[in-house]
């Protein structure tokens, strides 16, 4: 008989998790995989059909609840309200996933408006602040809670052709690293640095043909770009119990980073 299960910590059962943006994506991989470990999901999106619509096909494909809203992160009448439902139906919050994010090409990083990078970081940076005030007195009463955050390879490097995203990004990782310290010994704060995982969404960013082919051949360590499903198990791991340990912490999923080479090929 077999009397020791390695995957007994990544089981999700009695968690339930928010995830926004999560009608779609990398979003929609998280919250199909937390309810495949066995945790109830709220799924916040601006799009509340197909939240709706996912949370729905995600329940057929896991056998467990999981509902959809719709909420825009940036607005506090609507995080409110997506909390206040999400306790209702599950009885508690106690896992939440920041995954809301986007950000444009810019051409000339000094053309940038005020008010574009103020609206850059409304959406990446603020909303994963305000959710987590909204989301706090129920993580304070949860079992192994825990906020986990869809960050970006670029908050760490430079990458002036995405100003206001990056830098709303690095913004984020410093906050979320914030309050992992206010915190302390109550609800662990991971972020995840996610690298390419090629998506309608480039397209819609600015990018064009040639440069979307580029990046689905990077040149990094795995030599590929990374799938919904890549990024999602390393929110499972940060989420459940088998991360019970680590917390402030900026973990990097991406392929690998850069393959420097040292010698002609
Ligand atoms: N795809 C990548 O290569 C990549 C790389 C690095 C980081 N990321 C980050 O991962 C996260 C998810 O990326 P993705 O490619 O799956 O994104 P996506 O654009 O495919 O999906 C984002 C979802 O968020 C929803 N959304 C947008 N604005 C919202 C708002 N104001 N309120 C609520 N929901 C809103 C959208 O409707 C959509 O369903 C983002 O934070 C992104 O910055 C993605």
């Amino acid at each position: 008989m077999v009397q020791f299960d390695p995957f007994a910590d990544f089981r999700m059962d009695g968690q339930i998790a928010i995830v926004t943006g999560g009608a779609q994506n990398i979003g929609e991989a998280i919250a199909r995989t937390f309810a495949g470990a066995g945790a109830g999901v709220m799924i916040a999106d601006l799009n509340g059909d197909q939240a709706v619509a996912t949370a729905a096909t995600i329940a057929e494909q896991t056998g467990r609840a999981v509902k959809g809203i719709g909420c825009d992160v940036t607005v506090e009448a609507d995080i409110q309200r997506c909390v206040d439902e999400t306790v209702a139906v599950f009885g508690g919050i106690s896992t939440l996933v920041n995954n809301v994010g986007w950000g444009r090409a810019v051409d000339d990083p000094l053309a940038v408006s005020a008010e574009e990078m103020i609206d850059s970081y409304r959406l990446n940076t603020i909303s994963a602040l305000r959710m987590t005030a909204a989301c706090r007195p129920f993580l304070l009463q949860a079992q192994n809670a825990s906020i986990t955050n869809s960050g970006s390879m670029v908050g760490t490097l430079p990458a002036f052709d995405f100003l206001p995203y990056s830098a709303a990004k690095a913004a984020m990782n410093h906050m979320m690293l914030g309050l992992a310290h206010y915190f302390a010994g109550q609800v662990r704060i991971n972020t995840v640095l996610i690298g390419t995982v090629l998506t309608a969404g480039y397209a819609d960013a600015g990018l064009d043909a040639a440069a979307q082919e580029k990046l689905a051949h990077p040149n990094n360590l795995t030599g590929r770009a990374g799938s919904p499903q890549d990024v999602a198990d390393a929110f499972l791991w940060l989420a459940s119990r088998a991360g019970a340990w680590v917390s402030g912490q900026t973990i990097q999923v991406h392929g690998g980073g850069t393959r420097v080479r040292l010698k002609p090929q």
